[in-house]
């Protein structure tokens, strides 16, 4: 099939790439000539594992292409897909701007019949309003299909994520469009769950919101385990080996960030006011988010004094490891956080850069580990890249000036750190008066 991808971002590509190695002809749309530039030679505009090899074979191999001709290239495809953009507005709704131009451009270009299919992470009811703009955007009237179908990407994983999803949600009103957008998927082998596109809708919210609010619940309960003695990561050990509540999403932390978690728990909770209800799990999943690392700066700052005056490494900068995508990054929270204590502040991530706006000479980034840890009296692990797991922490050891380690998401040995000399904290995990971790 001839598949057309409006919006070219992390989600528009990885969808894609996936149509274009199902064997299916890809033309991907966006208005930014200098991203369409750059991906039609092959290069991607954003960090993600794996893709950019995928990318380079599907442009070389003519299965996907890009172009900012929409009447072309809408009116030569009858399958769109909508994979723009939908960021939170002040108020927490999402903003449809894009949403609504992309429908405008569908419904003015069309001559004949479309099946257009909603990607992006949309409110309730947003199918609707799609069908709507659509109609009323058209020259004449001419028959068209709207679609949910969400995607459950995770960053760092898209493609392993892309190739086999958990299952595959498609929300139609006809059954017709739901088997056409149901054989696009043809090769895979996921379950299908067939509904209709409130449904479906409402299906990617709750995802998103209950995985938030897993990982929530166990920093909440780490708060609990540092008074009381108690090592988080048992607790979610024990938790995850029951199969009523899985491992995944169970590691106590900074807390989440990213596009999706907290701008989706926001959409939801908006959608309830307008329909006078309150999501109180959801207000304290995401109250629990926002104070976590207020919370721990606490925490640490009591085992070393203050850190007024003091200079920390800060390792991490992307919201997890394998992007390098800063939106909602717990760690320019912290940095943020720290500068205000008067802090220097030395900073290190594989691939995402310090953003211009928090550039200074009080807090800089380094190209290595090393660097960027010399002379310092903390370090803070914000994100858990291997390479700051496999790194010879003896060697940094002896290059710091005093040996704080704040281990931001636990994946350091903590009994390990300690035998090397570091006094470690972790989140939820506290050490003995004999310097082991309990
Ligand atoms: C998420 C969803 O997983 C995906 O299905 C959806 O389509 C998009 O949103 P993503 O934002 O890429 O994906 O990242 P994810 O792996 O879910 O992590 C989100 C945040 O939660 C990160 O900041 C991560 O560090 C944090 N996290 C995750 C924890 O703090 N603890 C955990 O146990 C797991």
């Amino acid at each position: 099939m001839n598949i057309l991808i409006m919006g070219t971002g992390y989600v528009g590509v990885t969808t894609g790439l996936l149509f274009a190695e199902l064997g299916h002809q890809v033309t991907g749309l966006d208005p930014d000539r200098e991203k369409v530039n750059t991906l039609s030679e092959g290069l991607l505009t954003f960090y993600e594992p794996g893709l950019d090899r995928i990318l380079w074979k599907h442009v070389r191999a003519g299965s996907i292409r890009f172009t900012t001709d929409a009447s072309a290239a809408i009116r030569d495809h009858s399958i769109i897909f909508i994979c723009v953009g939908t960021p939170s507005r002040e108020d927490g709704s999402a903003d449809l701007r894009y949403m609504g131009q992309a429908a405008t451009q569908i419904g003015q270009h069309t001559k004949e019949y479309k099946l257009v299919v909603m990607k992006s992470t949309v409110p309730v009811g947003t199918c609707e309003q799609l069908t709507h703009i659509i109609r009323e955007a058209q020259p004449a009237p001419i028959s068209f299909d709207v679609v949910s179908n969400p995607e459950f990407l995770r960053e760092g994983n898209a493609w392993h994520d892309a190739l086999h999803p958990d299952r595959i949600v498609i929300g139609a009103l006809h059954a017709s469009a739901a088997v056409q957008v149901r054989q696009l998927y043809d090769p895979l082998d996921s379950p299908v769950l067939v509904t209709t596109p409130r449904t479906a809708e409402l299906m990617k919210y709750a995802a998103n919101a209950f995985l938030a609010t897993k990982i929530s619940f166990i920093n909440e309960i780490s708060r609990l385990c540092e008074v009381i003695d108690v090592p988080v990561t048992e607790v979610s050990a024990a938790l995850g080996m029951d199969h009523r509540i899985g491992p995944h999403f169970l590691n106590a932390g900074l807390g989440y960030g990213g596009s999706c978690f907290p701008k989706d728990i926001q959409a939801l909770l908006h959608i309830a006011a307008g329909h006078d209800l309150t999501l109180g799990i959801l207000e304290q999943a995401d109250h629990v988010n926002r104070t976590q690392i207020p919370h721990l700066l606490r925490t640490w700052e009591q085992a070393i004094g203050s850190f007024h005056g003091k200079t920390i490494a800060v390792l991490g900068l992307s919201f997890k490891p394998d992007t390098d995508d800063l939106r909602e990054a717990p760690a320019l929270k912290l940095i943020s956080l720290l500068a205000a204590r008067e802090t220097a502040i030395r900073v290190h991530d594989p691939v995402a850069t310090l953003p211009s706006t928090l550039r200074s000479s009080q807090i800089q980034q380094f190209g290595s580990i090393e660097e960027t840890l010399a002379q310092c009296d903390a370090v803070i692990l914000c994100s858990e890249w291997p390479t700051y797991k496999e790194a010879d922490w003896a060697r940094l050891h002896s290059l710091m000036r005093d040996h704080y380690c704040f281990d931001g998401r636990n994946m350091l040995d903590g009994n390990r750190m300690a035998a090397l000399g570091f006094h470690y904290y972790g989140v939820g995990i506290v050490q003995s008066r004999e310097g082991r971790m309990l």
